[in-house]
């Protein structure tokens, strides 16, 4: 079989070789398609190192000046789309490269002195990650300003709290709200302890092994605004535990928006009606006009199991990788920016959605007050008369069984048929069966109580204040 060799552009290592390389071998392993989103950091790594160079009297200043003219203005030409990556080059390393030599001839391969591409996509990676976490952050904040929004203007309404998807207990919808922030702001502080680790420059690594050149490693990582240097080359260039970290993040974060997600499209289904959705997040369906469904929390469900994939994606190509570099590598982006692009936009439009989305009040409180989810507060009840709970127990499941034969809710059973149950009964169970009085009573620490809601409310206020 022949091979085809009309490529337009020669490739960074051409020379080594007497015959071309092979045009649809270049197109499987060109990632411009996929790393062109790294213009920006690239250029920037270019830079800082071609300072680096000048400042180290391994660059004429005035040849530096030419390289750092060249790149911004390539910076502009790609911003205003005047210069279209092509997948006809290797990366888009080497797009910004070729375009400098055609700006500025030769003198653009000084630029790459001291430098293999190896350190320039682990720089390129490592500032990425700074300015998605960075904006990540910002997302999960609004929402966590959000869900304290809602735990307050909610905090005395109550709602069923469920265990096995069955009606357990009422709760403060407060107290509800507050057990997702909770969540995200622990998904906070994963991502604000990832970025120590992050927040180092591999640049000056070069392939691996270091350089001859006499390179300062240290200007380049304070040009660049990392925080702390790498301490092995071969480790600078091999490593992308800080890939897998984030991905990790993002799987957790869409794993804590899909459970919510899932509340909100059963509690917004006409069999539970406890919420509603504005019309202006909700769709409707092309035959069955009667249909609001909820298609943003879908879409959010169903974007979690893509982000799972992306982390299980990097996990496996990197566990049987020999050290150092292998071009496997390049298979870090499309999962790394499909998660993030993923993850930012679900915890956006998500936080949207929420802020358009109102408890049912009305429907809850009637509900609420007429249920046998009221029944561990006679158990309670006659605990506090002093029987064993395990009697108060059997005792209630009996009166559970009555309400239930008899069609009667607890609060409307008559105090005869109590005290028919157990002498221990007295008029005041009527006040321990108001759904109020059952969640106010349960002032234990973190609890339901609205006193106890009020305080986690204080606290994450402070959280939020001390971020
Ligand atoms: N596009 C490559 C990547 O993302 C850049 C590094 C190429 N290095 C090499 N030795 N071929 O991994």
């Amino acid at each position: 079989m022949s091979t085809d060799n009309g490529n337009k552009k020669e490739l960074l290592w051409q020379s080594r070789f007497s015959e071309p390389f092979d045009r649809e071998a270049l197109l499987f392993s060109s990632s411009v398609d996929v790393d062109k989103i790294l213009y920006q950091e690239d250029i920037k790594g270019s830079i800082a190192h071609v300072t680096m160079l000048s400042e180290e009297a391994i660059l004429p200043v005035e040849e530096a000046r030419m390289i750092i003219e060249g790149l911004e203005d390539i910076e502009q030409e790609i911003a205003s789309g005047a210069l279209v990556p092509d997948w006809e080059e290797e990366d888009i390393h080497t797009v910004i490269e070729n375009r400098l030599k055609e700006k500025i001839g030769p003198l653009a391969g000084k630029m790459h002195s001291g430098r293999s591409r190896n350190d320039q996509v682990a720089t390129d990676t490592r500032l990425y990650l700074k300015r998605i976490i960075n904006e990540l952050s910002n997302e999960l904040e609004a929402l966590k300003q959000l869900l304290v929004e809602k735990a307050e203007s909610y905090r005395h309404t109550v709602i069923f709290g469920y265990t096995h998807l069955q009606r357990a207990q009422p709760i403060s919808a407060g107290h509800y709200y507050l057990a997702y922030f909770n969540m995200f702001k622990r998904d906070s502080e994963r991502l604000e302890d990832l970025l120590k680790r992050v927040d180092i420059s591999p640049l000056g690594a070069a392939a691996f092994a270091g350089s001859t050149l006499p390179l300062n490693a240290k200007r380049s990582r304070e040009l660049l605004g990392f925080g702390a240097l790498f301490h092995n080359s071969i480790d600078a260039v091999s490593d992308r535990d800080i890939i897998i970290e984030f991905l990790s993040a993002c799987s957790v974060i869409m794993m804590h928006l899909s459970r919510f997600c899932e509340d909100i499209i059963l509690w917004s289904s006409t069999e539970f009606n406890y919420l509603e959705i504005s019309d202006a997040f909700s769709t409707g369906s092309s035959i069955m006009p009667q249909k609001k469904n909820a298609d943003i929390a879908e879409l959010v469900r169903g974007k979690t199991g893509r982000v799972y994939g992306d982390l299980v994606a990097v996990l496996t190509m990197m566990k049987g990788l020999p050290l150092s570099y292998n071009r496997d590598m390049q298979e870090d982006k499309p999962p790394l920016f499909d998660a993030s692009k993923a993850t930012v936009s679900s915890v956006r439009i998500f936080t949207k959605m929420l802020a358009h989305t109102k408890l049912n009040e009305e429907r809850v409180a009637m509900l609420t007050a007429e249920d046998l989810s009221l029944a561990t507060e006679i158990a309670e009840y006659l605990v506090r008369k002093d029987l064993p709970f395990r009697e108060a127990h059997r005792i209630t499941g009996s009166i559970v069984s009555h309400a239930i034969t008899s069609g009667t809710p607890l609060p409307s059973i008559p105090l005869e048929t109590y005290k028919g149950f157990s002498g221990l009964f007295e008029n005041d169970i009527y006040d321990a069966l108001k759904p109020e009085a059952s969640v106010n009573a349960k002032r234990s620490h973190g609890g339901t109580s609205f006193a106890s809601v009020d305080e986690q409310i204080r606290v994450a206020k402070e959280m939020m204040r001390d971020r």
